[in-house]
């Protein structure tokens, strides 16, 4: 074999090998966007297992009804912190939908006892509410499929009391939560309080 003809065969080998590897790193992104490293997970029983990071998640905005504003009995009288997860948030940022799988999670959190009537106290920023302890988690999920006879989203309750939160939880009656949102959200999602972030450019 002639020195030249050696090279050109390893030089096509390397090159082989180098499409290879664009392949594969290919397979992996379109994997990673589709099923779910990052979408919901589902115990044998068909419950949802409730996601372990969503501190790291994209935060979305945080409604708040309060006591004082619900004559002393609002049902979640906390500050409703709303987050999303990364790759859905960027899905949702291309394309203006969210993808199937988007979980959209709803932390409760107890306001810092009130000095005051109306359950405010006053810090060095002013009168007002500030946050305490974390105090429950309600999710939604997308999937089209599971959830078709509640437009395509399921809801799901892991208590309404301080952590530890309940592991899993199957999905809820349509009465209880998606109703609700079948009669007043914007295609089952009250996007109107997140778009500040959601629809941010
Ligand atoms: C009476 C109406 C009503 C019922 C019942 C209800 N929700 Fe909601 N939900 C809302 C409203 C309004 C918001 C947004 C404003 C807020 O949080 O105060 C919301 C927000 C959410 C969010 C944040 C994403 C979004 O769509 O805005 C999740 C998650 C959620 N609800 C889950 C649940 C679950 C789980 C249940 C049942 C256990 C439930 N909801 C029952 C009215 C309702």
């Amino acid at each position: 074999m002639t020195k030249t003809k050696h090279l050109t065969q390893v030089f096509i080998a390397a090159a082989l090998l180098m499409s290879v590897g664009l392949i594969v790193d290919a397979l992996k992104t379109a994997h990673s966007e589709t099923d779910s490293d990052w979408g919901p997970k589902w115990n044998a029983k068909g419950e949802l297992i409730l996601p372990s990071d969503y501190h790291t998640w994209i935060f979305l905005g945080s409604p708040l009804t309060p006591h004082s504003l619900n004559e002393g009995k609002a049902g979640f009288p906390e500050y409703h912190n709303v987050y999303i997860h990364p790759v859905a948030y960027q899905i949702y940022k291309k394309t203006g939908e969210f993808p199937e799988g988007t979980i959209l999670l709803k932390e409760l959190q107890l306001t810092l006892s009130g000095t005051n009537e109306d359950g405010s106290r006053v810090e060095a920023s002013g009168r007002g509410f500030f946050p305490a302890q974390l105090n429950g988690i309600d999710i939604s999920v997308k999937d089209s499929e599971r959830f078709k006879d509640t437009n395509g989203w399921g809801f799901f309750n892991f208590g309404h009391h301080a952590p530890p939160y309940a592991e899993t939880a199957a999905v809820a009656p349509k009465e209880a939560c998606a109703g609700c949102h079948i009669a007043n959200a914007d295609n089952m999602v009250f996007k109107n309080f997140y778009a500040p972030i959601l629809d941010a450019k």
